[in-house]
């Protein structure tokens, strides 16, 4: 790979703003790297539509990363991974990083041996979700919900409303009336919804958040493929979004003084 590769930014795409969750943990591990961000929240929710949707908006949003030089693409959606990412690795010659609910961890650390998931509709009936779900169902019980309404919430900046409270409770209830000991965020706009979670579920719980692993993935495969970055002066971030920008800005000003775009990707 020849160095100026190296030196282009690393592409993340989510349906919305939530995988800010993972940009984030990428900007701080990663203090070389440039990223672009792409917010498709013009079409969120994504976890409402049907497989070949959530196929043809990844590939739309791969196209424009690759097409502003993107040298690795992060799918930080769950949705969009567990529905797309396998056509993706097989049509583009660039490596893509998903993120996939982490029934692993929470499975080999549970001692209730029963674990909560919650997760868009579009993740938990994919059938990535089911052949790994699979693998554990004989050894724990996962509670499966799916977070109706939640991403549309948070992309309107309603995350300490009574309506989140509302739904938080009536989806987490459930659960812990059935004894999990711990809950993994599937979606990754829920690390967002962490203080009001735990208002609910409270410390005997410990929630599963895989973006700090998606980004050490990251990490990893640049390494592998011989793209990581060795100097930079100024790292730069920047942000696209096709709807309105003022919660992604509130978001994203509390990490780095970049400027976030409208564009119509
Ligand atoms: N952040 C996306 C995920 O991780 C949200 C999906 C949606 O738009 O419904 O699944």
């Amino acid at each position: 790979m020849i160095n100026s590769n190296k030196n282009k930014p690393i592409g993340i795409f989510d349906s919305g703003i939530g995988g800010t969750s993972i940009w984030k943990e990428i900007h701080e591990l990663l203090p070389l790297e440039d990223t672009i961000y792409l917010s498709d929240s013009k079409n969120a929710p994504y976890g409402i539509k049907s497989s070949k949707e959530i196929r043809n908006l990844s590939i739309k949003n791969t196209d424009y990363l690759i097409e502003n030089g993107c040298k690795i693409i992060v799918v930080a959606c769950n949705t969009a991974t567990t529905n797309a990412i396998t056509y993706l690795r097989s049509h583009y010659n660039i490596p893509f990083i998903g993120i996939e609910p982490a029934i692993k961890p929470a499975a080999l650390q549970s001692k209730t041996k029963k674990i909560g998931i919650l997760a868009t509709k579009g993740t938990l009936n994919s059938s990535l979700f089911e052949k790994t779900a699979s693998n554990f169902k004989n050894d724990i019980e996962i509670i499966e919900q799916i977070g109706v309404g939640l991403v549309e919430l948070i992309e309107e900046g309603k995350i300490y409303s009574n309506e989140m409270k509302s739904l938080l409770t009536l989806y987490l209830k459930p659960m812990i009336a059935k004894n999990i000991d711990h809950l993994v965020l599937g979606c990754t706009h829920y690390p967002y919804l962490i203080p009001v979670i735990k208002d609910i579920i409270g410390n005997k719980i410990t929630i599963i958040d895989s973006g700090l692993a998606v980004a050490r993935q990251t990490k990893n495969i640049l390494h592998s493929n011989n793209l990581l970055r060795k100097t930079n002066n100024h790292q730069k971030s920047e942000f696209y979004i096709n709807k309105d920008k003022q919660v992604l800005e509130s978001i994203v000003s509390k990490y780095t003084n970049a400027m976030v775009f409208n564009s119509d990707f």
